[in-house]
């Protein structure tokens, strides 16, 4: 698909592209437009199938509903079945501005915009070129913000560029967004006023109006497994860069003094300005200490900064909770996945099973106890993208055209590689390697955090993950209880789920030597055997 790209300085000059945009908008199609608060991905709020592209456009989970945009108060009546004194009183505080009121909704919202739900979130945003473009379209415009689901939210255009660009019909380019994170949004649809996601209009703006206001737990802490969570967009990964980030709590002198004794486990800070010349590891800054407003606005900015620069392992200043920086604290908490320095040291243990045995069964229960889990094969799979040093080893050893424009030809590779033991074994030889170097610096930067490190690895002992390891344990199944597993799993038949056992020979064999063995079939015993390692490796 063609992305048209409109820049827009002024709405007055700009009238015509505004116009065209709306008559993009009207027509059923999906555009990226400006907001005060993050960039958005708009389309009919009254049709559904267009709603259904934009959560395509994005890979939004579609149980996860988006927020309905209006440029004039009357217009709330046309989406929401009631619309209480409180929300009248809110709305003539704040709007246009930062703010989501969720309300019970009318049958004119489709189940798409709401993801099934009563209640329908609605805002009016105070950019002059949404608010423009809203009124041109002549409809309310169903908006999330315009990035990857799971990435951190655009706050420039040329972040909706890196994530859109050929997946929707128009990019509005108004600017920098002025705040940086993402509305607040109040539900009003609870006996007592909540706030599901804390944004620039804080909790005492909104007390100020309204009195009780409560915040909701999922704010500042990961979602309980089973809790059913109020925004369902809670429950998500969210703001994820590539890098791993870790938050430092304390002053600016005990963070830079953490730093400095754990210099060798990152690779980068993110700190707040002027604290640079502090810390003995290169920076990304995000606003000033005392100042939230200027944290939001550079917020993530700065994680797609980190990116960029390639940073791996992260060193986070902990901002104030207070006001704006409630907002600040809910995106960098979900950001770093809840990771905070600890005093004392965690283990490494690592992991295996063949294709079959139930190993992820054994580490979804362990990263349910709130160990890391490092899976080994992910860190595999990206290194082709990740690692241009390794991309240089391939290219020399398996020829030119192996690599094009910065990318690996991975089938080319894969053919070339795998056409005898000894090609197989060079290829292993570059890999293996850089592969063991990205989980140790993962492993080790998880240390700092949490008790205890899993290295997940199919093939833990043929590639040398096990000298990374304190600990090693190995999940096994019977014969015939794998190979159920990889029929139903993978949907293959007998001979080549045989197949598959036959290619692993050799690391079965080797991780006969683990410390530790885990039989998992699909009984109880699992769980005991699991605990009784747990505490036979308590320090
Ligand atoms: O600032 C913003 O709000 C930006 C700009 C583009 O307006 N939009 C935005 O949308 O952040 P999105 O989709 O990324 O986030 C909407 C949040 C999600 O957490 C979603 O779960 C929640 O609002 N939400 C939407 N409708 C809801 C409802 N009916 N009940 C509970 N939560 C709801
Ligand atoms: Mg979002």
């Amino acid at each position: 698909m063609n992305t048209e790209i409109f820049t827009i300085k002024d709405t007055q000059k700009d009238a015509e592209k505004i116009a065209e945009i709306g008559r993009i908008l009207a027509g059923g199609g999906i555009v990226a437009i400006p907001t005060e608060t993050v960039y958005g991905l708009a389309g009919n709020a009254f049709d559904g199938s267009c709603v259904k592209k934009i959560f395509e456009a994005k890979g939004r989970p579609g149980d996860n509903p988006l927020i309905v945009h209006i440029a004039e108060f009357d217009e709330i009546y046309s989406i929401a079945a009631e619309v209480p004194e409180s929300a009248k009183k809110l709305a003539e505080a704040y709007w246009p501005g930062p703010l989501t009121i969720i309300l019970p909704k009318k049958d004119t919202i489709p189940d798409e915009v709401t993801a099934g739900q009563k209640t329908v979130a609605v805002r009016m945003p105070s950019h002059p070129v949404a608010h423009a473009i809203i009124k041109a379209s002549g409809v309310p415009l169903a908006a999330p913000s315009a990035n990857i689901s799971g990435f951190p939210s655009p706050t420039a255009v040329r972040y909706v560029i890196d994530d859109m660009n050929g997946r929707i019909d128009a990019i509005a380019d108004g600017g920098d967004c002025e705040f940086g994170i993402e509305s607040t949004v109040v539900t009003l649809a609870t006996p007592v006023p909540r706030i599901l996601r804390p944004g620039a209009v804080t909790h005492g703006m909104i007390e100020k109006i309204i009195g009780k206001t409560d915040i909701d737990e999922a704010v500042l802490n990961p979602l309980k497994k089973g809790a059913q969570a109020a925004s369902p967009g809670m429950k998500y990964k969210h703001y994820s860069p590539e890098a791993k980030l870790m938050i430092v709590e304390g002053t600016r002198g005990e963070f830079a003094g953490y730093v400095q004794a754990h210099k060798a486990y990152a690779d980068y800070c993110l700190c707040f300005e002027g604290e640079e010349q502090y810390l003995p590891l290169p920076c990304v800054t995000f606003g000033r200490e005392d100042d939230s407003l200027s944290q939001a606005h550079r917020f993530f900015d700065a994680l797609r900064e980190l990116d960029e620069a390639g940073a791996e392992t992260v060193f986070v200043r902990s901002p104030s909770k207070e006001g704006v920086g409630l907002g600040v604290c809910n995106r960098l908490y979900r950001a770093a996945a809840f990771c905070f320095a600890k005093e004392k040291k965690g283990r490494i243990f690592g992991i295996c099973g063949a294709s079959g045995s139930g190993k992820s069964t054994v580490c979804a229960y362990l990263a349910e106890k709130n160990f890391r889990i490092i899976d080994a094969d992910k860190i595999a799979k990206n290194l082709l993208d990740t690692d241009r040093s390794v991309l240089e080893e391939i290219q020399k050893a398996f020829g030119e055209d192996t690599v094009k424009d910065g990318s690996a030809d991975r089938r080319l590779i894969a053919d070339r590689a795998f056409a005898s033991e000894e090609l197989t074994k060079k290829l292993t030889d570059i890999t293996h390697p850089a592969i063991i170097r990205k989980c140790r610096k993962e492993a080790e930067f998880y240390t700092l955090c949490y008790d205890r490190v899993f290295i997940d690895a199919p093939l833990l002992f043929s590639s040398g993950l096990d000298s990374l390891c304190e600990k090693t344990v190995r999940v096994t199944a019977s014969d015939e209880t794998r190979l159920k597993r990889i029929m139903r799993r993978d949907g293959i038949s007998e001979e080549s789920a045989l197949k598959r056992f036959s290619t692993q020979k050799k690391e079965m064999l080797l991780s006969e030597k683990a410390d530790f063995t885990i039989v998992n079939e699909e009984d109880d015993a699992l769980y005991e055997q699991i605990e009784k390692i747990l505490v036979n490796t308590e320090e």
